[in-house]
């Protein structure tokens, strides 16, 4: 029976790109969701867009010495468009920023500051003298009192996943100067969580909830039982809604007060587009609301914001809040500020018209009840092994077997034998048996499960062998391609959710749109005889162990060049009077000949015209040039050094390098040609 389904995808902040942290984690899960429910003839409202709001997109305003407009409307820009090549089907991605969601947050403040549904305290709160600014979230860190992680921030720790006050913070330091903070007073509006225990208890725990994912129904259940606090919903921040109501003036809305009401703007700003009415999908109780979040999110959506809807008194509640663990990259745990990530836009220019091939790496291997692992090896056997040994492999062999034998036009079956008629059984049952993955959230499990129908085609082809049963049975052979056809038919629909771009590709390829995700299971026919199908054309391609090296490289280059960006600038040395510098005796060099030291890696045995003579000096700079490289480079010569031998050889002097973020050493080296000699001063 249609429904309707209200699904949001939480709202990435707009300081950086999205990685395929965030993909596994919401974004695909979410699209499969979506894209499943569209396919089965429900309304759907799939939501999401820019959180542009909170600390960090101040702190890193700060950094650029931009302001935070910019940086939001920077990353609003490239989000918004790598989501859409990537094939994400949001119906409205919106941000924060626009006015529809400023005016529906502040209305929801002001309906929940009228119902007295706030305490409204004067409390003391972090505050750092020197930048002269109150510090919460991310401008102040310290260590969690729940857990001991010693970079707790202040409204949250990312190592245990609890939902913190600044002040419970030991030993807080502020982000901005480093400084111990002082206690300063200041009002606030506070949502009494306290207030709404039972209420959370009945819904969740005693409710229907037990159904939801384990991790996600245990956190919540732990955070109920820990005992519910008030918690601040306003900010002393200049960056946000400003609080709208009086003695809100210099004060802004919590960005976790805000960010989840985006979901509300973002509908309306779609139903107003559309010329829908934007009630039903948020205040009807036969709408099924769903929010797809990581794991840091589930306080937020499963405590924090069903409060607020509670309160507000005319909204549904989530039906489920499917959230996924992490996904940490070749070992180690993705960061966007250490550079340690695949990022989207990189992938949608690395490997164009691809997107698939992610997607069904993130799925197979989504980190649905454990953190997972994503390796550039395993992506590669994925797609190699899957894509293109299975799938790809079972429509080639169909769409080039029914041109090569019947110039594409789908054949008659004659009389079925019994492997025909179980597996055509077989097709018939894969829409539920997916179905019921996908209804408990279990994509890496729906995407194996198509996998196996691909593997069932192969199967069947590779068992009925009509490729020589051809020279001596015609009718069979039509008989087992008419089946295989269908086989290759039921894949184009129920890919879609999973590979969307194949799946239109395939759909393409066979010249049919006609099968609902419905009739794979109840029409006996997919592909009629005597449809003509289209040529070939190759669904996916192998991928090389050249470019997954390619790709390791670059990990390893970028955090190198993120390692030494952040490298700590070595302290100033004791200070010279300008006698001992005039003392060092600094010339323009040119390097006349160049060698390997042997059996060292290191050294090059150089010959360099220093102007006053020609003299060899040794050098550490084989690493990062070949002696071909040098000869011909002017260089920056300390002439005056006393020799010292190196492995034997005795070096008269020492030529001046400095090394680049990504560690090559580079010459320090006049900008224009000039004399050997010529004196530095
Ligand atoms: O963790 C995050 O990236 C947040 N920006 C998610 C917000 S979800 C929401 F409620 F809008
Ligand atoms: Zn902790």
């Amino acid at each position: 029976m249609s429904k309707r389904y209200t699904i949001t995808a939480a709202l990435p902040y707009t300081n950086g790109p999205i990685h395929i942290g965030h993909l596994a984690g919401v974004y695909v899960p979410a699209d499969i969701y979506a894209r499943f429910k569209r396919l089965t003839g429900n309304d759907v409202a799939f939501i999401c867009g820019s959180d542009e709001h909170g600390v960090p997109i101040t702190i890193k305003a700060k950094k650029e010495g931009v302001t935070p407009q910019d940086i939001v409307d920077k990353y609003h820009a490239i989000i918004k468009t790598s989501f859409e090549d990537f094939g994400i089907t949001f119906d409205n991605y919106s941000r924060t920023s626009a006015q529809i969601h400023h005016d529906t947050a502040s209305e929801f403040f002001k309906t929940l500051y009228d119902k007295h549904e706030f305490v409204e305290e004067v409390t003391e709160q972090l505050y750092d003298e020197e930048a002269n600014q109150f510090l919460a979230d991310r401008f102040v860190t310290g260590t969690c009192p729940k857990c001991g992680n010693e970079e707790a921030y202040g409204d949250q720790c990312e190592n245990c996943g609890s939902s913190l006050n600044a002040t419970d913070l030991i030993n807080p330091k502020s982000a901005i100067t480093g400084n111990v903070p002082t206690l300063k007073e200041t009002k606030h509006w506070f949502l009494p969580l306290n207030k709404h225990e039972n209420f959370l208890r009945e819904w969740i725990l005693n409710g229907h909830k037990k159904d939801w994912k384990p991790n996600v129904y245990g956190q919540v259940k732990s955070w109920i039982d820990d005992g519910l606090r008030p918690r601040a919903v306003t900010r002393d921040l200049d960056w946000g809604i400003p609080v709208p109501v009086p003695g809100g003036e210099g004060k802004v809305l919590y960005v976790w007060f805000d960010a989840p009401i985006g979901y509300i703007s973002a509908t309306k700003e779609w139903a107003a587009k559309e010329g829908k009415d934007w009630e039903p999908y948020w205040k009807d109780k036969d709408t099924k609301l769903v929010h797809f979040i990581g794991k840091d999110n589930i306080v937020f959506h499963c405590i924090i914001f069903p409060s607020m809807l509670k309160a507000e008194g005319s909204y549904i509640l989530p039906d489920n809040v499917p959230a996924n663990e992490f996904l940490n990259l070749e070992g180690n745990k993705l960061s966007t500020s250490k550079n340690w990530a695949v990022w989207l836009p990189d992938y949608l220019n690395d490997f164009p018209n691809q997107q698939d091939v992610l997607r069904y790496a993130l799925t197979a291997n989504a980190p649905e009840s454990k953190d997972n692992d994503f390796t550039w090896k395993d992506f590669q056997a994925r797609n190699n092994n899957e894509l293109v040994a299975i799938f790809g492999n079972f429509i080639n062999r169909v769409v080039v077997l029914t041109n090569k034998y019947y110039d594409g036009i789908v054949p008659e079956a004659s009389e079925f034998s019994e492997v025909d008629t179980e597996t055509l059984a077989a097709v018939k049952a894969y829409p539920s048996v997916i179905e019921s993955s996908i209804e408990r959230y279990r994509f890496r499990e729906a995407s194996q499960e198509l996998m196996n129908l691909a593997r069932l085609g192969n199967k069947y082809l590779a068992d009925e062998e009509p490729w020589k049963l051809v020279k001596t049975d015609e009718d069979r052979t039509k008989t087992i391609m008419f089946v295989a056809l269908q086989i290759a038919s039921a894949l184009a629909t129920l890919s879609e959710p999973f590979l969307p771009f194949t799946s239109e590709k395939l759909k393409r390829i066979l010249d049919t749109n006609a099968n609902t995700w419905a009739d794979i299971s109840t029409k006996d026919i997919l592909l009629p005889s005597h449809h003509q199908i289209g040529k070939g054309e190759l669904l996916f391609s192998k991928i090389e162990d050249k470019t997954i090296q390619e790709q390791l490289d670059k990990l390893e280059a970028s955090k190198k060049a993120n390692e030494a960006a952040n490298k700590e600038v070595e302290p100033q040395k004791e200070t010279i009077t300008f006698d001992d510098f005039t003392k060092l005796d600094m010339r323009v060099g040119t390097i006349l000949e160049a060698e390997k030291m042997p059996k060292t890696k290191k050294l090059l045995i150089l010959k360099v015209d220093t102007g006053i003579d020609t003299r060899t000096i040794v050098s550490g700079i084989a690493e990062s040039f070949t002696p071909e490289e040098v000869v011909g480079k002017q260089v920056t010569v300390l002439v005056n050094l006393a020799p010292r031998a190196l492995r034997g050889v005795e070096s008269e002097g020492m030529i001046l390098m400095t090394e680049t973020p990504e560690g090559k050493l580079v010459f320090v080296n006049p900008d224009t040609t000039v004399n050997s000699g010529l004196q530095i001063s």
